[in-house]
């Protein structure tokens, strides 16, 4: 059955790998392998039914505090899903970018990126977007960065300075507002993931570990949002 209202943009924070991996006696780093197939599952079916754009929350500027097996471990998994799965994701037209500081990433891990961003550019089906070395403070920071130079040029001042310049200097520039925030394992945190991005998102709690979410869970959270009634800070007609 169709959905009748799909958000435009959906954006996952994928977490409890770890328990995952714990719960079924295996490492961590299997935790992780196994929620890549998930989210190979989650984006398949996003592009199947036509949603514009998915933001996946993969490895945040925090992470980095993680275990050194564990950090190289995950770098590795973004660098084969790449490889393994750019042929698949251009056929179906979609069109990748990174949310994130990438000239932080190991060699190979950036070389991967750069390579799934340039094959997929003129692409024009889903937007995913895969947020590595992301922090929506470190964003803030960055677009702000970006504006100062603007402004040094005169391009821009603070007369001038409107909400769409501060938009164009995020990582999601050109893209819609998020519309519906997903977390699995029971966490109900946002954990600095698109926070102005997200600031009239519908937030979707869910108890399962990412591992364990499959597309009848997705659906399920997708037909909920469709029944829900947005206000945007007004009042229902
Ligand atoms: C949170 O689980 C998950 C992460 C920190 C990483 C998410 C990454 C992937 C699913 C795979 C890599 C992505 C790509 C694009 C190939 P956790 O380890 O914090 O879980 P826990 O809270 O149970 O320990």
């Amino acid at each position: 059955m169709q959905i009748e209202h799909l958000p435009r943009h959906v954006a996952i924070i994928m977490d409890g790998n770890g328990r995952w991996a714990k719960r079924h006696a295996l490492s961590v780093a299997m935790g992780h392998r196994q929620g890549v197939e998930a989210l190979r599952e989650i984006i398949r079916y996003s592009s199947d039914i036509g949603i514009k754009v998915l933001s996946l929350y993969a490895f945040s500027t925090e992470n980095w505090q993680r275990p050194a097996f564990e950090v190289k471990a995950l770098m590795q998994l973004i660098v084969e899903f790449f490889h393994a799965e750019i042929d698949e994701l251009h056929e179906n037209k979609v069109k990748i970018r990174i949310l994130g500081g990438k000239d932080a990433l190991p060699e190979e891990a950036r070389k991967a990126v750069l390579m799934a961003e340039e094959r997929t550019q003129k692409n024009t089906g889903l937007q995913l977007n895969i947020a590595i070395n992301y922090g929506a403070r470190d964003e803030l920071l960055h677009a702000v960065k970006k504006l100062l130079e603007k402004a040094q040029k005169g391009e821009i001042s603070a007369d001038t300075l409107s909400l769409s310049h501060l938009e164009e200097a995020l990582y999601t520039a050109s893209q819609p507002d998020v519309d519906l925030v997903i977390r699995t394992s029971g966490e109900k945190r946002l954990s600095n993931f698109l926070l102005y991005q997200s600031a009239y998102a519908e937030l979707s709690f869910l108890d399962k570990l990412w591992p364990d979410f499959k597309v009848a869970d997705y659906r399920q959270v997708l037909e909920d949002f469709s029944g829900r009634q947005r206000r945007f800070g007004g009042r229902q007609a």
